[in-house]
This record gives structure tokens, C-alpha cells and sequence, in this order.
């Protein structure tokens, strides 16, 4: 009963959202929200702000881990301003080793000394040899540094099942084995508990080219043997996911793999301008720029259609999704190894993200976990370094103004969004979300992409009991305005003042390409 009133209410926002697309709009560009707040609205889980850090270009090596014998301040070769910047953060979860690197990756060859570490090469990104320096030890003890929680992505593609099992009885058992016996060899006592299992990566491309049908069979036989070893029933093993809107895979997934061996099914989907000729990430028009965010809006509808699935098998939601790629997805910044997918991050990059939080957070309901791709120097990257010097992109403030949604309240949310119009195509211009914090504090993020117009926002607040508002924004000059190694602050979060509240109702501008919080007390 609670669901189906929650599910008719979200319904109700989607499909407002959706006819905002193709309704016309009055001339005055003033969108009217209405908030509710209900006990039925679901929990915004904090690992929807979960990151993702692949052994990709120069995301793990020359990344966030330089070694301990670098000049650049580190523990235990991590870097301390990146882990200072992401602390700031408060990621809740960090996904390693992959991405497509996962199903060539061994983890035994990247434990003990060092030295005695075989190499590997890194087939799949740029070809180049990688030894082994930094594994499970320096990516575990690296969490607990961040208190993130871990996220494993097994290998299935070129692994064993044996190989897999082995690893959780390494990372995870206490008492007396071969694999706890080598880790506390290795010099850890303690077993870390991972939670987070990713069983296989892209399992219908770079992870083996499967079926639906044979993998969701894989699956049941590496669930199977990937037991929790301390008998708590803690492990969440997570399902490689469907690419964009195949929607056959989700299905087969839901039917054929028992709900109790499935913690969550994974989606990725990246935001382009055309995947075979995906533009620059900083010199782009317009038209790149609109077609970029209808992709990115996109999700609204892949997320929308694969729940739809979800819940015809699943109508109780025992089973999560889990975003665990997205993000936007340009041309290499020239100059730079193809295979290392090193872009900049604009005020486009901002847009994507603020949007793709606010559907996240909307669908709080089914989507328990995401991850940006990638935390450092690798596409959507929230923090890009350049030898000793480093810099927070604009998607990192956007993250950082959104961490109050972490384990928030959902508010439920209603209004009809104004177009944003180019060569005769609509996008909704706005997006938002709201949630109510453990303290009682409303915030509402709001985010016009619009690329020339302002959009005004009334809220009426009445049935909140709010005395007071305050309010931040992330916006620049020009669309295409990023933070370089030259210009490092050019965008951050700033206070913003553009706002009146009046008997319980706020009425707010958001400018062209902008993302504002609201708080509210
Ligand atoms: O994030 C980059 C790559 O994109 C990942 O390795 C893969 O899973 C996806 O195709």
C-alpha cells in the first residue's frame, strides 16, 4: 500500500518531467514547485554519491597513487591532497579495479613485496605495462583512510570462479584459512569486510561478450561460491548491468538469478555528443552541448524503464540498481595517450551531473548506488592533477554541494518544466530534488541548463515550516569555463543572494547554466 502510494507519486513526477518536454510554457519562464513531504518517500542512500577509480590512463598511477618514494607528499604512496580533497567530499564508496580492466585483472599479483610483483599489461587502456605496485592491501587500507566504503569488481571474463572466492576469503574472513593466513602474512591481521562485490564488468562487452542468458547462468554459480565468510550475510554481489536501454538484459537478469543470491543490477550509461565523433570537452557548440545534455537526460527514461522491469519481478525492491558508470564522455584532450581518456571538465560537466543527481535522488526508491566515472584524471573526473599540482573540476563542487542529500529524506516534488530550445529541439531546462536531513533541514538542488536563459523558481514552502533560506551556486561566465592549473578557482561553490522569501514562498533566478542549493531551516 505505502509503495504503491510512493510508486503513484513518483510516477506523478516522471511523468510531469516528461510532459515538461513536450508541453508549451507559459511566457514568463517562472516555474511553479510544489514540495511534499510524506513518510512513504524513501531514503536518498548515500552510495548514490559512490566514485569510481578504474586502472585507466593515469586514475590509479600518476594519479591518486605516486608511490612512497615521491617527491609529491603521500601515505604510503597515495597521494595527501587527494585524499584530503576526497575526504572533503564525504565519498561514501569507491569501485576498483575496473571498468573493462577487472576481467584481466588477478588480484593475487598485485599483493606482497613489491618487487616480486609480476606485471601486467593493461590491455583494454593505452597498452601500456603496469607492476602491480599498487593492489587490494594499498586500495583497502586507502578506503579506510577515506572511510569509504570499498566496491570490488571481480574479475568473471578471465577469471575463475576459485580466483574470486579466494579474494573475499582474503579481504574478509578472521579466522584460520590459506588465503587469511597469506593476508596476515602480507601484514594485515584484521580482514577489511568488504561488502560490495561486482560480479563481472560490461559482461555483454569488454567483460566476454556474453548473452543475457549464459551470463545471468555465470552469475548464479560465482554467487554461489561467493560466500560471506563470516557467516553475517553482509555481502551485496552486484550484477553486471545492462549498456543504455537494453532492457532484455535486465529482464533475463530479474528472471532467471534467485533475488536472495542478487544484491543489485548495474546500468551504465555515458553521456555523449555522438559516440563516434564525441567532440571536445572544452571547445564545443552549442549544438554539442545540447545534444550532450539530452543524453545525459536520457537517464531519466533508462533509469524510469529498467525500474519498470525491476518491479515487475521484484515489487518489494529487495533487489537495487546500481548506476555504477555514468557521466560525460568527450574526445582526449590532444596531445594526450588515446587509451587514457583524459578530458577537462566544464560548466557542461556541472550540468550533467546536478541533472543526473537530481534523477538519482528522484528515483531514490530503486537506485541505491552510483558511481562517477572517474575520480581522478579519467573522463567526468572530480579532481585532475598535473605533476605536483592539482585541481577540483566543476563536477567536484557539484558533488560537494549535493553531499546534504546523503541519507537525507526524499521530498517529493511537482512542477512543469520550462523548454530549453535549440534548432527547433526541447529539453526540460530545469531539473530538481529535495531532501530533509536527520536535523530537519530542507535543501533543494535546482539546475537550469539552459545555455542563454535565466528561469525564476517559486516554491511554496508553507507546509515545510521553514523560518529561514540560504543558498549556494556553481556558475561561470561562459558555458565552456573550466578550472585549469592556471586558473584553479575560476569556478566554485559561492554564496548567492538572488532569492526573496515571502510568507512561506521563495522566488529564485537561476541563471543560465547554473546549479543552485537551496537551504532551508
Ligand atoms: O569508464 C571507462 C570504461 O567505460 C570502463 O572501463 C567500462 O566499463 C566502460 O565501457
Amino acid at each position: 500500500m505505502i509503495l504503491s502510494h510512493l510508486k503513484t507519486n513518483l510516477f506523478k513526477v516522471a511523468i510531469a518531467l516528461f510532459f515538461s518536454t513536450i508541453s508549451s510554457f507559459g511566457q514568463d519562464n517562472n516555474v511553479i514547485i510544489s514540495i511534499q513531504d510524506t513518510d512513504q518517500a524513501p531514503i536518498i542512500n548515500k552510495n548514490i554519491y559512490g566514485h569510481f577509480a578504474e586502472h585507466l590512463g593515469r586514475c590509479i598511477y600518476d594519479g591518486i597513487y605516486v608511490g612512497d618514494t615521491s617527491k609529491i607528499p603521500n601515505i604510503a604512496g597515495v597521494r595527501k591532497d587527494i585524499i584530503s580533497a576526497l575526504k572533503a567530499l564525504e565519498i561514501p564508496n569507491l569501485r576498483w579495479p575496473g571498468g573493462c580492466f577487472a576481467d584481466t585483472y588477478h588480484w593475487k599479483d598485485g599483493i606482497g613485496p613489491k618487487e616480486d610483483r609480476p606485471t601486467i599489461v593493461n590491455k583494454w587502456w593505452g597498452g601500456v605495462t603496469e607492476d602491480n605496485s599498487f593492489g587490494t592491501h594499498d586500495f583497502l587500507n586507502l578506503c579506510e583512510v577515506l572511510e569509504t566504503e570499498p566496491y570490488l569488481s571481480g574479475n568473471v571474463g578471465s577469471g575463475t570462479v576459485q580466483e574470486l572466492a579466494d579474494w573475499v576469503q582474503y579481504t574478509n574472513f578472521g579466522g584460520i584459512s590459506p588465503m587469511s593466513d597469506l593476508r596476515k602474512e602480507n601484514g594485515r591481521i584484521e580482514p577489511w569486510k568488504v561488502k560490495y562485490w561486482g560480479i563481472g564488468n560490461e559482461a555483454w562487452g569488454c567483460g566476454g561478450h556474453m548473452t543475457a542468458e549464459y551470463y545471468a547462468n555465470e552469475y548464479r554459480k560465482y554467487a554461489t561460491f561467493l560466500a560471506d565468510w563470516e557467516n553475517t550475510g553482509g555481502l551485496v554481489r552486484i550484477a553486471s548491468g545492462a549498456n543504455n536501454d537494453d532492457y532484455h538484459w535486465t529482464e533475463t537478469l530479474m528472471k532467471n538469478i534467485p533475488h536472495h543470491m542478487l544484491g543489485g543490477i548495474a546500468l551504465h550509461h555515458y553521456a555523449t555528443v555522438q559516440w563516434s565523433n564525441k567532440g571536445d570537452a572544452v571547445d564545443y557548440n552549442e549544438e554539442q552541448y545540447f545534444k550532450t545534455m539530452r543524453s545525459a537526460l536520457w537517464m531519466e527514461e533508462l533509469v524510469t524503464e529498467h525500474a519498470a522491469i525491476m518491479d515487475k519481478y521484484d515489487p518489494d525492491h529487495r533487489v537495487d540498481m546500481v548506476v555504477d558508470e555514468w557521466g560525460g564522455w568527450y574526445d582526449v584532450q590532444e596531445g594526450t595517450n588515446p587509451g587514457f581518456l583524459y578530458q577537462q571538465n566544464t560548466m557542461r560537466d556541472a550540468m550533467i551531473a546536478g541533472a543526473t543527481l537530481n534523477i538519482f535522488n528522484n528515483h531514490a526508491d530503486r537506485v541505491k548506488m552510483a558511481n562517477l566515472a572517474q575520480t581522478v584524471n579519467v573522463l567526468q573526473a572530480v579532481i585532475l592533477t598535473k605533476g605536483e599540482k592539482l585541481i577540483l573540476t566543476p563536477t567536484y563542487y557539484v558533488m560537494k554541494m549535493y553531499a546534504v542529500h546523503q541519507d537525507a529524506k526524499l521530498l517529493l516534488l511537482d512542477f512543469e518544466s520550462p523548454k530549453y530550445t535549440y534548432n527547433g529541439e526541447s529539453l526540460p531546462a530545469i531539473s530538481a530534488s529535495a531532501s530533509k536531513d536527520q536535523d530537519g533541514t530542507v535543501h533543494m538542488s535546482i539546475v537550469n541548463i539552459d545555455a542563454n536563459k535565466d528561469n525564476s523558481v517559486t516554491i511554496n514552502c508553507n507546509d515545510l515550516g521553514i523560518k529561514d533560506f540560504t543558498a549556494t551556486i556553481i556558475t561561470s561566465d561562459k558555458l565552456q569555463d573550466y578550472n585549469s592549473f592556471d586558473d584553479s578557482d575560476k569556478i566554485q561553490i559561492q554564496s548567492y543572494k538572488n532569492f526573496k522569501f515571502k510568507k512561506g514562498e521563495i522566488s529564485i533566478t537561476i541563471p543560465p547554466f547554473s546549479v543552485v542549493m537551496l537551504e532551508g531551516k
